[in-house]
């Protein structure tokens, strides 16, 4: 019965290599929902907050800094993960942990891609670099993880206004507060929508 319910329920593995904010989102939002359950958390350093906020949950949390992919997917498989989210995951996804999830890696990258992604595009220097070319609009993209940095399947983009005296931080917030409303919900849609 337990396995049944495994297979026919979405499960979660969050890989964050910052504050957490996005996983602490997806998992108040998916908490006690029958089709999709966020199974852990795996983090590229320590980070106290989150470990605390996956404690009180009853979630496992990892701190893996230091460790290779191999651990990644080994914690992955133990925890029956069938999907992979990478919720501010910093470090470049090899071809092997991959191919382990075919089309169940989704990313979220802090800007309207293709503008401002691949390597050395991530967090700060991503709305930097908005805020230099004086852009219009910033936004988000949710997309499917392949080999190429930032260049999987856009799945979902939601776009912000930017003022002209907006600096990096500002257009950060504006970003962040997309993230925050857009990103479960969007996860839920597309998850529920293939594994229906
Ligand atoms: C988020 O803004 C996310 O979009 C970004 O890192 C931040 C993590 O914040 N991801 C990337 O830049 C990926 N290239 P969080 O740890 O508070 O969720």
């Amino acid at each position: 019965m337990l396995n049944f319910v495994a297979e026919m329920q979405a499960q979660l593995i969050l890989f964050i290599s910052g504050g957490g904010s996005n996983a602490r989102q997806i998992i108040r939002y998916f908490k006690g929902n029958e089709r999709v359950k966020v199974v852990g958390v795996l983090s590229s350093k320590a980070n106290l907050e989150m470990e605390q906020f996956c404690s009180q949950r009853q979630l496992p949390f990892h701190n893996l800094q230091g460790k290779d992919f191999t651990t990644y997917l080994q914690i992955s498989q133990e925890l029956n993960a069938n999907w992979v989210v990478l919720a501010g995951f910093l470090k470049k996804v090899p071809a092997e942990l991959i191919s382990a999830f075919p089309e169940r890696m989704i990313n979220i990258h802090p800007a309207l891609l293709p503008n401002y992604g691949g390597a050395g595009m991530y967090g700060q220097h991503v709305h930097l670099a908005v805020s230099a070319a004086k852009e219009a609009f910033s936004g988000i993209s949710i997309h499917l993880v392949n080999e190429e940095f930032d260049k999987g399947k856009l799945l979902f983009q939601h776009a912000v206004a930017i003022m002209p005296n907006d600096n990096a931080a500002e257009i950060e917030q504006k970003v962040r507060a997309l993230e925050i409303k857009h990103f479960a919900p969007d996860l839920d849609a597309y998850i529920t929508g293939v594994t229906k």
